[in-house]
């Protein structure tokens, strides 16, 4: 059983996780416009994995026989000046995740929710990852600058993903 509070709190994570599957498929579409294709398939995974992230949260209010709310989700931004100002955005946005996730780690302490914390360990660990990941990615496009081979080698690398 958990608290109206963290289930309240775990309801809006799922709100978050979805705002950011919706930001990260607007930068899919939105970088098509430099023609990046492989940027675009890094993103639409990056889509997927978010909608996994909220799906996770649905299932285990659902173990707890908890409510499931799903919120009406915020308007996002759509056009961005050149791929590096979108993972700046997706660096800020994956940060901004760390310290929600970090928030709701308070919250199941201070409710004494211990399953509440084990299952957040996946989301901690999950989230050094993901600021690690965008991160290295606004790092390379920082040295490449105006090289258009390097950063056609770049597309053609995310496009593995
Ligand atoms: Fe669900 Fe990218 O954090």
């Amino acid at each position: 059983m958990i608290s109206d509070k963290m289930q309240d709190a775990l309801n809006a994570q799922i709100n978050n996780e979805m705002w950011s599957a919706y930001l990260y498929l607007a930068m899919s579409a939105d970088v098509l416009n430099f023609g990046m294709k492989g940027m675009s398939h890094w993103f639409r995974k990056q889509t997927d994995e978010e909608m996994q992230h909220a799906f996770k949260f649905m299932d285990y209010l659902e173990s707890h026989f908890a409510s499931i709310e799903l919120r009406a989700i915020a308007e996002i931004p759509i056009v961005w000046e050149n791929p590096e100002s979108m993972f700046e955005t997706a660096l800020r946005n994956e940060r901004k995740v760390t310290s929600l996730i970090n928030n709701l780690c308070l919250i199941a302490e201070n409710e004494k929710d211990y399953a509440t914390i084990v299952f957040l360990q996946w989301f901690v660990t999950e989230q050094v990852e993901e600021e690690e990941s965008v991160r290295t990615i606004l790092d390379d496009l920082t040295k490449i600058g105006e090289d258009k081979a390097a950063l056609f080698l770049l597309d053609k690398e995310l496009e593995k993903r």
